[in-house]
């Protein structure tokens, strides 16, 4: 007998378009560090303000830069966990799936994931601060940061900072899926940041059945049909093989 509600199996096996929003805690077994976790978080040890931010680069792009620069490489060494590959497990079985991530860590493609939309950008790419064209491969010059090779601007990498927007066709795409969806699943993440905290809003207000998975509350588990209390690397492959037995 499954530990799942029957119900909420039946909403999965049913769904005609699966929408899913992650956070920095569908990375945590890998490794990555989250940001609002109280003892491991990211903000626990540094400032928003004095890294994430604009102002912050024009400020001092050099630490801004070092302190991408060593994220990069902890993402880079991380490995996808079984959240991840869940994930792509569960776009195989539903007609429509779309999963849209506020991680810029680049495990859900590295997993296999295809339908994904990246809101907050992936930290792997780098991107002129003033023309804000990709540049590939990033310059390996003494400069720190690197010089756009074109303008000569200091290069950054390609994430929203706080006070940035969105990348528009991205935000465009995830809030179009929302209001579509008839499952939502909000796997790891805190539902403090704008926009993408309003997703899961948007698809409860469109009717869907919204699920959240995460040790912890947060401001949506109240009007979550379903809150899920535990690590998304153990809650997500037993979901996905709990709604779709795997043929004996
Ligand atoms: P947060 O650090 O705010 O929240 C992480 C969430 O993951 C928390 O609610 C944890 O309880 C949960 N969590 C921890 N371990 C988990 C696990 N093993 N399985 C499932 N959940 C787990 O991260 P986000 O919500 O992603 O933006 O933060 C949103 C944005 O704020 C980030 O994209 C970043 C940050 O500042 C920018 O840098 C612009």
């Amino acid at each position: 007998m499954s530990k799942f509600d029957q119900q909420l199996l039946k909403a999965l096996r049913n769904a005609r378009h699966l929408f899913v929003l992650t956070g920095a805690g569908v990375s945590a077994e890998s490794g990555v560090p989250t940001f609002r976790d109280a003892m491991s978080g990211l903000w626990a040890r540094f400032r928003p303000e004095d890294l994430a931010a604009p102002e912050a680069f024009a400020a001092n792009p050099k630490r801004v830069w070092e302190w991408y620069a060593w994220r990069r490489r902890l993402c880079a060494s991380a490995k996808p966990n079984p959240a991840h590959y869940a994930l792509v497990e569960m776009e195989r079985h539903v007609p429509r799936f779309t999963l849209a991530t506020q991680n810029v860590d680049d495990l859900h493609r590295r997993a296999g994931s295809r339908s994904l939309i990246e809101l907050h950008g992936n930290i792997h790419r780098t991107i002129c601060s003033r023309e804000r064209k990709r540049v590939e491969p990033r310059p390996q010059d003494r400069d720190v940061p690197p010089r756009c090779p074109n303008c000569g601007a200091p290069l950054r990498p390609d994430v929203v900072w706080f006070g940035e927007p969105l990348p528009e066709a991205a935000q465009q795409e995830a809030l179009a899926a929302a209001a579509d969806c008839d499952v939502c699943l909000s796997i790891g993440t805190s539902s403090a940041v704008y926009p993408a905290a309003a997703l899961p809003e948007i698809a409860l207000e469109a009717g869907a059945t919204v699920v959240e998975i995460n040790p912890a509350e947060t401001p949506l588990s109240r009007r979550a049909r379903y809150a899920l209390r535990g690590p998304a690397g153990e809650i997500l492959p037993a979901l996905t093989q709990a709604a779709w037995p795997p043929a004996c």
